[in-house]
C-alpha cells in the first residue's frame, strides 16, 4: 500500500462540504458516487456533513436524500445500505445564490456548532460545479459571507473562457482566498493511468533515456468520444471542445508527457515542472488547427441553428525547449466520433542501420488511459520462416491485471480525497492556467472555420491530414 493510498479517514479534520450544483449531472454521476466509495472505504473524516446548495430547492431535505438514494442505487454497484444510510444521514440542502448566501452561511455555522470539535477546527470544502459565467459572483458571495474561512475551494473547468476572463476569475479568487486554498480540478489528472505515465517513464531505464527529440519523432494525444452532447447543449454552446477538452484535459496530458524530472511528487515540484512545459509551449497556430462540427449538431435542442461552436478540435503544438524542440505534439478530441478512446502515443525515430535499411519502421509506445489502463509497444520483429523478413509485433501490458492490495480510485474520488487532505499536487495552479490561455488565445482571436464531419467518423479530412504520417488511431 503506498503512502497516498492509505485509508486516511481517521486522520482528517472534521469537515463541512458545501456542494454547489448538488442536483446536477456531475454530482449525480461522479461526486456523490465518489463520496459513497470514500465512505465505504473508511476514507472520509469521522465527522463531516454535506450541504447541497443552489438556486432551486430539490424539495425538503428528506426529498433531496430520496432523490440521491435513487440516483446512487443506479450508479453504484453492490451498494451497502448501512454506508448509504450513514452518508445520506449527513446530507441536507440549503438554497443560496450569488446575491444572497446568508442562509447558507448560517447553515454552515450551525453544522459546525453541532460537531464535537471546536468549530474553529472544522474545515470547509466548497465545491463549485457551476457554469463559468456564474463562477465570479458566487466566489464574491462566498467571500462576503465568510464561507471561505478555513475553506478550500474546488473550481470546475473551464477556468474562464479566454485569457482576459481567466485573469478576472483569478483576481476574484485572490480577493477572497489564497492560492493554497484553490483546487482547480481537472479530473484527467486523477486517473490512475495518467499518474502511471510518470511511473513508467521515470522509474524505468528502458524508457527515460529515450524520452526526447533525439529518439521521439512525434507525440499524439488522442481523445475521440463516441458520445454526443448527452443533453449538455447549453453548456457546449457556451464552451466548445477547445475549452472543454483541449485547454484543460489534453494540454494537461501534454504537460505530464513532456515535463522534466520533478524530483518529488508534490504540489510545488510537479506543478513547477508542468508549468515550465507550458511556458515553453509555442502559441497555437490557427493554420495548423482544425475545428469541426458534427453533422446534426445544429438540430440538437438548445443549439443555435447557425452555431459555429466546434465539437471537434485537432491541433499541432510545439514545446520549444531543449528536450522537445522540433517534435510535433498532435492533440485531437471530438464528440460523436467513430469510437471512444483516450490514448497517448509516442512515435520513435526509425533507426539508421544498414542491415535493415529501408525496412526498419518506427516503434510506438501507446498508453491507453481508459479505466482499464494498458500500455502497448509496437515493434518490428522477424517473421517466422526461412527468410529474413520483418513484420509488426505488439507487446501489451495490462496494468489492471497485476495484483494489488488496493483497488484503484476513480478520478473524482481520488481528487476529492486529495482536497480533504489539502494536497494540491494533482490540481492546476494559477500560473499554469494563465500560460495555457496565452498559448490558446490565438485560436480565439482568429478562429478557424468549423468544418462539418459525419457522425461516427474520425473528423474532417483536414484533421486527418494534419500529422504527416496520419493518426495512429484510425
Ligand atoms: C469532461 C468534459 O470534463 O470530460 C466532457 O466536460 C467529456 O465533455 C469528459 O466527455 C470526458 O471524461 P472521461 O473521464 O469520461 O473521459
Amino acid at each position: 500500500m503506498t503512502e497516498t493510498q492509505k485509508p486516511t479517514g481517521d486522520a482528517l479534520a472534521p469537515h463541512v462540504l458545501v456542494l454547489f450544483g448538488a442536483t446536477g449531472d456531475l454530482a449525480a454521476r461522479k461526486l456523490f458516487p465518489g463520496l459513497y466509495h470514500l465512505a465505504a472505504a473508511g476514507r472520509l473524516p469521522e465527522e463531516y456533513v454535506v450541504i447541497g446548495s443552489g438556486r432551486h430547492s430539490p424539495g425538503s431535505d428528506e426529498e433531496f436524500r430520496d432523490q440521491l438514494r435513487e440516483k446512487l442505487t443506479k450508479t453504484v454497484d453492490d451498494l451497502d445500505t448501512a454506508v448509504l444510510d450513514d452518508l445520506l444521514g449527513r446530507v441536507s440542502f440549503q438554497t443560496s445564490d450569488s446575491d444572497d448566501g446568508s442562509d447558507l452561511a448560517a447553515a454552515v455555522r450551525a453544522a459546525e456548532g453541532e460537531m464535537s470539535s471546536d468549530p474553529q477546527d472544522v474545515r470547509r470544502l466548497v465545491y463549485l460545479s457551476i457554469p463559468p459565467a456564474a463562477m465570479q459572483p458566487m466566489i464574491a458571495m462566498l467571500g462576503r459571507e465568510k464561507i471561505t474561512e478555513r475553506g478550500r475551494l474546488v473550481i470546475e473547468k473551464p477556468f474562464g473562457l479566454d485569457l482576459d476572463s481567466s485573469r478576472e476569475l483569478d483576481a476574484a479568487l485572490k480577493d477572497v482566498v489564497d492560492e493554497e486554498q484553490v483546487f482547480r480540478i481537472d479530473h484527467f489528472l486523477g486517473k490512475e493511468a495518467v499518474q502511471n505515465l510518470l511511473a513508467v517513464r521515470f522509474a524505468n531505464g528502458l524508457f527515460e533515456p529515450s524520452w526526447d527529440r533525439h529518439t521521439v519523432s512525434s507525440v499524439q494525444i488522442d481523445v475521440p468520444e463516441e458520445l454526443g452532447l448527452e443533453g449538455r447543449a447549453a453548456f457546449y454552446e457556451g464552451t466548445g471542445a477547445l475549452r472543454d477538452m483541449i485547454s484543460t484535459h489534453l494540454t494537461q496530458l501534454l504537460g505530464f508527457v513532456a515535463l522534466e524530472d520533478p524530483k518529488e511528487f508534490d504540489a510545488v515540484t510537479l506543478r513547477d515542472a508542468k508549468s515550465a512545459v507550458f511556458q515553453a509551449m509555442r502559441p497555437l497556430d490557427p493554420a495548423r488547427t482544425v475545428f469541426g462540427q458534427f453533422e446534426g449538431y445544429r438540430d440538437e435542442k438548445g443549439v443555435d441553428e447557425d452555431s459555429q461552436v466546434e465539437t471537434f478540435v485537432a491541433i499541432e503544438a510545439f514545446v520549444d525547449n531543449d528536450r522537445w524542440r522540433g517534435v510535433p505534439f498532435y492533440l485531437r478530441t471530438g464528440k460523436a466520433m467513430k469510437r471512444g478512446a483516450r490514448v497517448i502515443t509516442l512515435s520513435f525515430r526509425t533507426p539508421d542501420t544498414e542491415i535493415f535499411a529501408g525496412r526498419a519502421a518506427c516503434n510506438e509506445i501507446q498508453f491507453d488511459l481508459s479505466d482499464h489502463p494498458r500500455m502497448r509497444v509496437a515493434l518490428q520483429t522477424k517473421n517466422p520462416g526461412p527468410d529474413m523478413t520483418l513484420g509488426r509485433s505488439y507487446m501489451t501490458l495490462d496494468m489492471g491485471e497485476q495484483e494489488h492490495d488496493e483497488a484503484p480510485l476513480e478520478a473524482y474520488e481520488r481528487l476529492l480525497l486529495d482536497v480533504l487532505r489539502g494536497d494540491q499536487t494533482l490540481f492546476t495552479r494559477s500560473d499554469e492556467v494563465d500560460r495555457i490561455w496565452q498559448v490558446v488565445q490565438p485560436l480565439l482571436d482568429d478562429r478557424p472555420e468549423v468544418q462539418p464531419y459525419a457522425k461516427g467518423s474520425w473528423g474532417p479530412q483536414a484533421a486527418l491530414d494534419l500529422p504527416a504520417g496520419g493518426w495512429v488511431l484510425r
